[in-house]
């Protein structure tokens, strides 16, 4: 079914009910509610009940991300932003002019005993994002917070476990569960179309440092954070999560039983202390991989989500999907294509044992019809149709109903524990198995 969403920006409000509407029927088969529940808390009927009314939305961190989610919040009918907050009065100064009648605040502390605040938007660096929760959802708020989760594995714990004893909404911005390309594939995954999923391959390549321009040095921890592990997981956290997030979700809640890998920092040797080129391995009991690849000083092969199946594959961030049999190249003409590239020493054309090895030309299916949105990651101003204004829409809404969006807290978690293994399991050179304290409920081995 043919899903756009009419955006106008700065001329009109964008048609965020209409949105949720046909997310709502785009959703409402129940094999899309099956494979992405979540969607349940923003289905078209919860936003016909929550009419006119607005959540009253606030800000914890203004910089980049911050910015962004401002000018979505901007374009949501049901979102009114109140508050700010910000430790550097720069980027609360450019978050101030996007919104002028918020309150301004250096203290988050003091933002959270605002009694007229629904919901706080936590967009601040990963090392502060466990504390900032904690405290928000004990202050009563509902929260909205950046991927990852948190930057060790006892946080996510604590986080995990103060959701599970509240009753306040809790959402992670991992927006390609709101993205109708991954929902779509994912539902195509669990009907069958590429058959028992063997394996995944992800990867994200960049060719940027991730360095930012400081004002005078006592800034450089603060707004270079990501290059620190006192604040930041590096491209586990950074990247890793999203992707990891959609294995959990494609394997249907199974999680890799262990992890190794390898981590250096192989290009930009500038006093980072996280690493700029991981590859890591995760296992499943059945001996099923995921592997994943990142690399920020080369970006040739660019970034995607693969998901392998006996029948087929999917690449779930160009949003298209290739069936096994569905190989247009035929074996003579790579045969003469490898003879052409001197693969062969000799032509072993007389014995029935060649096959065609190097990889064919497959054809490629559209996972939904229409244009299909590819996230570049430079967008900062908003609305780049990754899903990222969906799922803030959903938040916005679930200020207003009460209701928690299913297992995206769950699925964050899992995430979130993945990469942080990983990590680990870098930085020892070690195999590293699931610790059992850290295994959940929601969680299959
Ligand atoms: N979902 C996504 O695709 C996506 C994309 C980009 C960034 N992010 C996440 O968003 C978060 C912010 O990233 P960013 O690129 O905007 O970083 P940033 O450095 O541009 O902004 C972070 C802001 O938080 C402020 N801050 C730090 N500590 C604070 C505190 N205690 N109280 C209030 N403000 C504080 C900083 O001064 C800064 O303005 C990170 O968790 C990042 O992983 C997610």
């Amino acid at each position: 079914m043919v899903f756009i969403v009419q955006i106008v920006m700065g001329k009109k409000e964008i048609g965020r009910r209409d949105f949720l509407r046909e997310l709502g029927i785009f959703a409402g088969g129940a094999a899309a509610l099956a494979s992405a529940p979540w969607l349940a808390s923003c289905s078209p009927d919860k936003a016909d009940s929550a009419g006119k009314e607005k959540a009253r939305i606030a800000l914890i961190g203004t910089g980049s991300r911050g910015q962004y989610h401002i000018h979505n919040l901007l374009q949501i009918a049901n979102a009114e932003i109140v508050a700010l907050c910000d430790i550097y009065p720069p980027h609360l100064e450019e978050a101030s002019s996007l919104c002028p009648s918020a309150r301004r605040y250096a203290d988050y502390r003091r933002l959270l005993d605002d009694k007229e605040i629904d919901g706080v938007i936590i967009a601040t660096p990963l090392g502060t994002h466990a504390k900032i929760t904690l405290d928000a959802l004990q202050s009563g708020k509902h929260v909205f917070c950046e991927k990852a989760m948190a930057l060790t594995l006892e946080e996510c714990k604590a986080v995990y476990d103060a959701y599970t004893r509240c009753d306040n909404v809790l959402y992670y911005c991992m927006q390609r569960m709101y993205d109708e390309k991954y929902i779509k594939g994912m539902q195509l995954i669990r009907d069958g179309l590429i058959g028992d999923v063997v394996g995944m391959r992800c990867c994200w390549f960049r060719n940027a440092d991730w360095r930012r321009p400081v004002p005078s040095p006592e800034y450089e921890r603060l707004i270079n954070w990501r290059l620190y592990r006192e604040s930041s997981g590096g491209l586990m956290t950074e990247l890793a999560s999203h992707q990891l997030e959609v294995c959990n979700w494609a394997a249907g809640r199974m999680m890799p039983s262990s992890v190794t890998g390898m981590g250096d920092i192989v290009y930009w040797k500038d006093g980072r202390e996280v690493y700029d080129s991981v590859n890591v391995i995760y296992r499943y009991s059945d001996g099923r991989k995921i592997s994943y690849e990142s690399l920020i000083s080369n970006k040739y092969n660019g970034m995607e989500d693969q998901i392998l199946g006996h029948l087929g594959t999917m690449e779930l961030a160009k949003g298209i999907y290739y069936l096994e049999n569905d190989n247009s190249h035929s074996g003579i003409e790579q045969l003469l294509a490898q003879m052409k590239d001197k693969v062969f020493a000799s032509v072993p054309v007389a014995g029935p044992s060649w096959r065609p090895e190097i990889q064919g030309r497959y054809v490629p299916h559209p996972i939904i019809d229409g244009p299909i949105h590819v996230n570049g990651g430079q967008n900062t101003v908003g609305v780049d149709k990754d899903g990222s204004d969906v799922i803030l829409s959903a938040f916005c809404l679930s200020c207003i109903t009460g209701e928690r969006a299913e297992n995206v807290v769950e699925e964050a978690y899992c995430a979130t524990v993945l990469c942080l293994l990983a990590n680990e399991a870098m930085d020892t050179g070690k195999i590293v198995t699931f610790p059992d304290r850290y295994k959940i409920p929601y969680m299959r081995f």
